[in-house]
C-alpha cells in the first residue's frame, strides 16, 4: 500500500490538479459548461480506477456522478460515499496570490479553489479505491456506491430529489463523507456533529426613489440606517440572539459533556493569531470552540445599498439589503428558526419603512454516533495512519444532506475529513496540504478493511 502510494503520488497530484483547472462553480450560471466538464472528468477517472456502472445522472440542475463496485458480494457491507465536485465562486480574484483555477503546489500545499472543499477530498476516495484495486493487497472488502453531486454549495436541492427517487439503488449500511476537517496534522479528529442553517435575504424599503439627503434628510426614515439598527438589535450586550424563542429547543450540553469537549487540544492564542485578531468575541459564558460548534449563531453575510462608488454622493437610498444567516444546533430546525426570524425581523421594522424577508435554502443540524462500528472503523483507521487516536469534535460548518440521508435512507454518516480550518475554504487562496491529501488516500482503505471485519 505504502509502496503503491509512493510510486504513484505524483500522478495522483497531477490528476487532481487537472481537475482543479476546471472551474466548476455552481452558483454562477456562466460556469455551467465547466460544471458538466468537471462531472465528465470525474466519471472518466472513476472508470479508470475500476468503478463499474458509472453514470452521469441528469437532474433539473447539475448532474450527479454515480458509480458502483459491488464485487465484494451480497454478504459484504455496503458503503455509500458522498462528496461534491462543485466549488464556491473564487471572487474576489485579486486577493489570490496565484489564479484560483491554475493550481500550484507551494510549501507542500495545493493552492486552488476546491483544493480542499471538496474536489481534493473527493479525489482521495477515487485514488484510495484505485489503490485497493491495484496494489494486490487483498482488494476491496466492501461494496461501494459513489455519489458525487454538483450542487452542494448551492443547497443540494436536486440531490434531495434524486435520493428520494432512488432509495433502492442507494441502499447501503453507512454513508462515508470526506468534506470536513481535523484539528491539526498531529491531532487527528473526527467531526461528529454539523450545524444546520437558516439563510435569508432581507430588503428594507423607504421612499419610492433615491432622495437628495439635504432636501429630505431628517424628515424621512433612511432604509440603510433602519436596517443597521434592526441588525444591531439582533444581539444583546452578552452576544445572545434576541429573536423570541430562538433558544427554545437548543440542546444544552451537560457540564460533563462540556468538560469532555474542553479536553480537545485547542489554542485560543493560535486561533486569534491565525486570523489576525487581538481578541476573540462571542456569546458570553462559552469558549471559542463551543461558540463555533455547539452554540447557534447569527451573522450578516453581506449588506448593500445607497452610494458606494468613488467620492461622495449625498443621497438617501430607497432600499437597503442584507443577507443574514443563522447556524443551528440540535434540536433546532430550519423551519422553526426561519419562521421565528421572519416574524421577528418584520416586527422590528421602525416607522417609515417596510421590510421583506426572503428565506433561501436551509439545512438541519446533525450529531453522528460514536458508538457505531463504522465510527470505530474510522477512528481505528486514523489511529493506524496518524499513530494517534482521533478525538471526536463537533463541527461548525453545515452539510445539509447528512440529516437528509438519515431521514430518507435511515443511514448514519461517518465524517472522515482531512482538511484544516486554516485551508481557507470559501476564501481566497484556498489550499489543501499534500500531507492531508496523501494521508486521506492512505487512511480510507483502512476504514474499509476495519469496517468489513467488524461485527
Ligand atoms: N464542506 C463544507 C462544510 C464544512 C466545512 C463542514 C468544514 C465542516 C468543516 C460545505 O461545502 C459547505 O461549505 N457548506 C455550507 C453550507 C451549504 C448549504 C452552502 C456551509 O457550511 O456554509
Ligand atoms: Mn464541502
Ligand atoms: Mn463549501
Amino acid at each position: 500500500m505504502a509502496a503503491y502510494l509512493a510510486a504513484n503520488q505524483t500522478r495522483f497530484l497531477d490528476e487532481l490538479m487537472d481537475w482543479l483547472r476546471i472551474p466548476s462553480v455552481s452558483a454562477d450560471p456562466k460556469f455551467h459548461a465547466d460544471v458538466l466538464r468537471a462531472a465528465d472528468y470525474l466519471k472518466a477517472r472513476l472508470e479508470e480506477a475500476g468503478v463499474q456502472n458509472v453514470e452521469i445522472c441528469p437532474t433539473a440542475g447539475n448532474p450527479i456522478v454515480y458509480g458502483e463496485y459491488l464485487a465484494a458480494g451480497p454478504g459484504a457491507k455496503t458503503v455509500l460515499v458522498y462528496g461534491h465536485y462543485d466549488v464556491q465562486p473564487a471572487d474576489p480574484y485579486e486577493l489570490w496570490n496565484s489564479p484560483p483555477f491554475e493550481p500550484v503546489i507551494k510549501d507542500e500545499k495545493i493552492y486552488a479553489r476546491g483544493a480542499c472543499d471538496d474536489k481534493g477530498q473527493v479525489y482521495m476516495h477515487v485514488k484510495a479505491f484505485e489503490m485497493m484495486m491495484r496494489d494486490g493487497q487483498g482488494g476491496v472488502p466492501c461494496n461501494i456506491k459513489f455519489m458525487f453531486e454538483g450542487e452542494e454549495e448551492i443547497g443540494s436541492n436536486n440531490l434531495e430529489i434524486f435520493v428520494k427517487a432512488n432509495k433502492e439503488k442507494l441502499k447501503a449500511d453507512v454513508i462515508l463523507i470526506s468534506d470536513t476537517g481535523i484539528l491539526a496534522n498531529d491531532v487527528p479528529s473526527i467531526e461528529v456533529g454539523l450545524r444546520g442553517l437558516s439563510y435569508h435575504e432581507v430588503t428594507v424599503t423607504g421612499p419610492n426613489r433615491d432622495l437628495h439627503s439635504g432636501l429630505y434628510g431628517g424628515a424621512v426614515q433612511n432604509p440603510i440606517n433602519a436596517l443597521c439598527e434592526m441588525i444591531a438589535s439582533l444581539h444583546d450586550e452578552n452576544g445572545h440572539i434576541t429573536i423570541p424563542g430562538f433558544y427554545d429547543n437548543v440542546d444544552e450540553l451537560s457540564a460533563d459533556e462540556r468538560a469532555e469537549m474542553a479536553k480537545a487540544p485547542f489554542s485560543e492564542e493560535d486561533f486569534k493569531q491565525s486570523i489576525g485578531l487581538p481578541d476573540s468575541y462571542g456569546e458570553k459564558g462559552y469558549s471559542s470552540m463551543e461558540r463555533t460548534s455547539i452554540r447557534p449563531t447569527l451573522d450578516v453575510n453581506g449588506i448593500w445599498g445607497g452610494y458606494t462608488g468613488e467620492g461622495a454622493k449625498t443621497v438617501i437610498a430607497s432600499q437597503a439589503h442584507a443577507k443574514i444567516s443563522m447556524r443551528l444546533v440540535p434540536h433546532q430546525t430550519s423551519a422553526e428558526i426561519t419562521e421565528k426570524f421572519k416574524r421577528h425581523f418584520e416586527s422590528i421594522a421602525p416607522q417609515g419603512v417596510t421590510v421583506e424577508v426572503r428565506p433561501h435554502h436551509g439545512g438541519e443540524p446533525v450529531v453522528t454516533p460514536t458508538n457505531s462500528i463504522a465510527y470505530r472503523a474510522a477512528a481505528d483507521a486514523m489511529e493506524t495512519t496518524f499513530g494517534k487516536r482521533p478525538v471526536p469534535t463537533r463541527g461548525g460548518g453545515s452539510i445539509p444532506i447528512v440529516a437528509m440521508f438519515k431521514s430518507e435512507l435511515g443511514l448514519d454518516t461517518v465524517l472522515l475529513g482531512f482538511g484544516l480550518d486554516s485551508d481557507a475554504i470559501h476564501s481566497p487562496n484556498e489550499h489543501f496540504g499534500v500531507f492531508n491529501f496523501l494521508k486521506g488516500i492512505e487512511t480510507i482503505p483502512h476504514f474499509y478493511r476495519n469496517y468489513a471485519a467488524a461485527q
